[in-house]
């Protein structure tokens, strides 16, 4: 059955949202408060770059089942269903900015003149929704006939599009029966497919999502600690990843060790777990993401001393190569990127760096320059950071590389490159967490 859904905040999560529920069939509108944003969208163009989203937009968009505006009058007792699909980014004390929401609710709610359901994919902290729906009530003449939901957000950067049409799950936070109904209709297609489904309450739905990113988070601040005793110890710490990986009840996912992770997810929200774990007075759970972060925070400075290191203990005018800008392969993102922690801490030490990146386009940094191809970045480098897996990187040719730098020396933050091969070109190749290649 065809319905008609809004989808309002336009991001990674909100064009691909909007874009999969027009492929689910249903009629779509999605809201922004950007002009040029809806203006490129409605001509079929993402304004970020993610896998097979620009195909979703331009097929849907063409055939007039999908369409972006900036008015919520378009939306607002047109849609069956609406989803909150915005921001919560960090405040100054890492506790989860929610303007973003509460703006979105004070431009609908008002417009809200019959029964309708909202559906919350943000990720929140616990409580956040059953207030939302407070809110909501008092500004709707609709009132009560106003329920809310919440259907929390697994996609991943890079994959968001597949993520979203083959979800691994779907986590339904309901209060009615009708709620849970009309989101089996939403969701039909995924259904037919097995999809497994979790139905709970409102609260749970907010904690699966923090648990699931700060549990994933936690993997992998776990094998980077494992990294740095390999170090000491002399294991080498992508043999012990697969091994553990092999274990069914650990897995090998998110346990890719190197500089850590980075994004507008993993970073903020178990900062904001933190916060709330801490307000609740469960301190033993603030006191595990701290230690998280800590690791996570090592990396980034551990990398850049390295590096230091091996220009021979100066940075001072040595000109750093970095391949890499964007938080992870497969994304044009930077936020809390790894690689830029790393070369902004060299940049700070008086090295010149130079980044690129296949996609991430840097804002104007002060100190640092982006190029436009690995020889560029590479050509009279005194040393080379391999600080973002592109997979293009791990077919780089050594050799060729050689006659363009000062010295051979590259640094592998992502322990992807191919250490005999760098070798074989002469090549000093340093992975973190491989004592043997220190
Ligand atoms: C993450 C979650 O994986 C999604 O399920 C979730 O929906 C999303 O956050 C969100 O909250 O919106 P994402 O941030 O796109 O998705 O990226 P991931 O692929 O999980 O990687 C996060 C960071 O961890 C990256 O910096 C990556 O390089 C790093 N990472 C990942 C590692 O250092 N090691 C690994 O083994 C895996």
């Amino acid at each position: 059955m065809t319905l008609r859904i809004s989808v309002i905040g336009t991001s990674y999560l909100g064009s691909t949202l909007a874009a999969g529920m027009a492929e689910f069939g249903h009629q779509v509108i999605g809201v922004d408060i950007v002009p040029e944003v809806v203006k490129q969208l409605n001509a079929g163009q993402p304004h970020i770059f993610e896998n097979g989203l620009e195909q979703l937009l331009e097929q849907h968009t063409a055939t007039g089942r999908l369409r972006f505006t900036l008015d919520y009058d378009d939306i607002a007792d047109w849609a069956d269903v609406h989803f909150l699909a915005l921001g919560t980014p960090a405040r100054a004390d890492g506790s989860a900015d929610l303007s973003q929401l509460h703006a979105a609710i004070g431009s609908l709610a008002p417009k809200l003149t019959r029964p309708t359901l909202i559906v919350g994919r943000s990720t929140v902290p616990v409580g956040t929704a059953i207030d939302l729906q407070q809110r909501i009530r008092a500004l709707a003449p609709a009132g009560d006939a106003v329920e809310l939901a919440w259907q929390p957000e697994f996609l991943r950067e890079s994959m968001a599009v597949t993520d979203t049409l083959r979800p691994d799950r779907l986590v339904f936070g309901v209060q009615s029966d009708q709620a849970l109904r009309l989101l089996e209709q939403v969701y039909a297609i995924p259904l037919t497919e097995e999809t497994p489904v979790i139905t709970c309450d409102l609260a749970t739905a907010e904690l699966i999502k923090q648990a699931a990113n700060t549990f994933l988070a936690t993997k992998i601040s776990f094998i980077n600690a494992m990294a740095q005793l390999c170090q000491v110890a002399g294991g080498d710490v992508t043999v012990l990843a697969d091994a553990l990986g092999l274990d069914k009840r650990i897995g090998r996912e998110h346990l890719s060790p190197g500089l850590g992770f980075g994004g507008g997810c993993f970073p903020k929200d178990i900062r904001a777990l933190a916060v709330r774990a801490d307000e609740l007075g469960v301190d033993v759970l603030s006191d595990l993401i701290k230690s998280v972060e800590a690791i996570n925070d090592t990396q980034r400075v551990e990398l850049a001393e390295l590096a230091i290191d091996q220009v021979g203990g100066d940075a001072t005018g040595k000109k750093v190569a970095v391949l890499g800008a964007a938080f992870k392969p497969g994304t044009d993102d930077t936020r809390n990127s790894p690689a830029l922690t790393v070369a902004d801490h060299l940049h700070d030490r008086g090295a010149i760096v130079e980044v690129y990146d296949p996609q991430a386009h840097l804002a104007q940094r002060d100190g640092f320059t982006q190029v436009g191809s690995v020889a560029e970045a590479v050509r009279n480098a005194d040393i080379v950071l391999h600080l973002t897996e592109w997979p293009e990187f791990r077919y780089l040719d050594p050799e060729q590389l050689g006659t363009l730098v000062n010295n051979k020396i590259i640094i592998d933050g992502r322990l992807k490159l191919h250490a005999p091969t760098w070798h074989e070109a002469g090549w000093k190749l340093v992975q973190i967490g491989r004592a043997s290649t220190l």
